[in-house]
C-alpha cells in the first residue's frame, strides 16, 4: 500500500506532481492552477473556455458532454497526482446543465481517471456551502447514485433537483458532499484519497447569479458576513488537500466560507 503522508521538508508542496484542474479558465479554478503552479505543480488545466493563465498544457472539453469526457481521459497522461474538480455552472444555468456539469461530469470524469492516476494520488470536489443540507435529501442522493447523462433530464422530472430557486444548484452540491463520503477509502489500498471544499459566496463571475437566483437568503448571508471570500481564500485549501501533507485527511468536507457554516450549525443547535 501507498500512503500519501509523508514528513514535510520544507520544500514547495506540490513539487514532482502533476495536477489536472477543471474550470481553470475563471474563478477559483484559474487561482487554483496559479497556486498549485507556486507551490510547483505540473498544470494540466481542463475548461471549455481557451486560456493559457498558469497551466502547462490546455485540454479544452466540455465536462456536460459525456463523448468529450472520455477523449478528455483519453487524451490526459498518466501518472496524473492529482485532480481539482473546480469546473462548476450557477444555478441561473437550467437544471439539466447544472446536474450534467457539477455532479454527473464530474463523477464521470473522476471514475474514468482513477486507472490513470499515481498511487497516492489526491482528489478535491470544489462543492459548496449550498451542500451544506445533505444529510435532508439521502432518498433523491441515493436515487442519483447510478444517474447518467441520458437519465438527467428524467431524472429533474420526477425529483426536486428540477425546482425553481437553484434547487438543482443545492442538489448537485449536495450530492457531490455525500459522494466525497462514501469514498473515503474506496481507492484506499492505493492511497487514493477524495476530500470536498465547500466555499461560502465568493467573489467570481458566477456571486450575481447566485445572488440572482437565491434572492433574500444570498442578501442574508452577505449581511451576516463580513465580506465575500475571494478565490485566493479557497484555493490555498484545495493545493493543500491536493498535497501529501493532508494524507490523513479522508472522504472530509472542509468548510471554506469566513465562519458561515458554523454561524448556521450554532443557530440550529442553539448555542
Ligand atoms: N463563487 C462562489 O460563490 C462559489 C461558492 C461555492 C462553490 N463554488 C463552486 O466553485 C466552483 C468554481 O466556481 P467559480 O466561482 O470559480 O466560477 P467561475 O464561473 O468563475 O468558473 C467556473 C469555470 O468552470 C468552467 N466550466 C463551466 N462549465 C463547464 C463545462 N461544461 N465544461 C468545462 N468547463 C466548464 C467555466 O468555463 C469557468 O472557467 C464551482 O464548482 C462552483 O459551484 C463557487
Amino acid at each position: 500500500m501507498t500512503t500519501a503522508t509523508s514528513a514535510w521538508n520544507g520544500g514547495p508542496l506540490l513539487a514532482g506532481k502533476t495536477i489536472v484542474v477543471t474550470g481553470c479558465a475563471s474563478g477559483i479554478g484559474l487561482e487554483t492552477a496559479r497556486v498549485a503552479k507556486l507551490m510547483g505543480a505540473t498544470v494540466l488545466g481542463v475548461d471549455r473556455t481557451m486560456t493559457t493563465a498558469h497551466v502547462d498544457e490546455l485540454y479544452r472539453a466540455d465536462l456536460a458532454d459525456p463523448r468529450m469526457i472520455q477523449a478528455l481521459i483519453a487524451a490526459l497522461p498518466d501518472g496524473v497526482n492529482g485532480i481539482a474538480n473546480v469546473a462548476g455552472l450557477p444555478p441561473t444555468a437550467t437544471p439539466e446543465l447544472v446536474l450534467k456539469v457539477n455532479l454527473v461530469g464530474l463523477k464521470a470524469f473522476t471514475l474514468g481517471m482513477i486507472p490513470k492516476l499515481a498511487d497516492g494520488a489526491a482528489i478535491v470536489n470544489l462543492a459548496s456551502l449550498a451542500g451544506f443540507g445533505w444529510a435532508a435529501q439521502v432518498p433523491a442522493i441515493q436515487a442519483s447514485a447510478e444517474l447518467d447523462f441520458d437519465g438527467v433530464a428524467d431524472f429533474v422530472r420526477t425529483h426536486d433537483a428540477g425546482a425553481e430557486g437553484g434547487r438543482s444548484y443545492f442538489f448537485s452540491k449536495e450530492a457531490l458532499v455525500a459522494w466525497t463520503l462514501q469514498n473515503r477509502w474506496t481507492w484506499r489500498e492505493r492511497g487514493i484519497r477524495m476530500n470536498a471544499v465547500s466555499p461560502g459566496p465568493v467573489d467570481t463571475p458566477i456571486l450575481a447569479d447566485f445572488i440572482e437566483t437565491l434572492g433574500a437568503r444570498a442578501e442574508e448571508d452577505m449581511r451576516v458576513m463580513d465580506r465575500p471570500g475571494r478565490p485566493a481564500d479557497i484555493a490555498p485549501v484545495v493545493a493543500f488537500l491536493l498535497s501529501d501533507l493532508s494524507g490523513w485527511i479522508r472522504g472530509s468536507n472542509i468548510p471554506v466560507d469566513g465562519g458561515m457554516s458554523s454561524h448556521i450549525l450554532s443557530n440550529l443547535h442553539g448555542l
